[in-house]
């Protein structure tokens, strides 16, 4: 099932928006004209992905410096050595969903 995530009007290029919802906090990202999805907590320890810098398709942690591709969520810079989930996103009038019950496989 979609969950709303945002406006797209909300977001800016490359700054993190951070979604709360009940089930998860959701960082949404603008690249280029991609959104990304990516659970807001990083792997390494309970730090908030959204507070950190988006670099292309990364997004570093703002605590040790992990980065993390928010493609796949794999970690691509030390020391977080497991994915972190992302959703796969969707833009329907305006307004961004992503599937929060079916992170993508590789992110799991
Ligand atoms: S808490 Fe994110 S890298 Fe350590």
């Amino acid at each position: 099932m979609s969950t709303r995530l945002c406006a797209l009007a909300e977001l800016r290029p490359a700054q993190p928006l951070r979604v709360e919802l009940d089930e998860l906090d959701v960082a949404v990202v603008l690249v280029d004209d991609e959104v990304f999805a990516i659970e807001d907590v990083c792997s390494h320890a309970e730090v908030p992905l959204s507070v950190g810098e988006v670099a292309g398709c990364t997004i570093e942690c703002e605590l040790h410096g992990s980065r993390f591709d928010l493609r796949s969520g794999k970690p691509t810079g030390p020391p977080a050595t497991r994915p972190v989930r992302v959703f796969e996103t969707s833009v329907i009038n305006g307004e961004v969903f992503a599937d929060l019950d079916s992170p993508l496989e590789e992110s799991k």
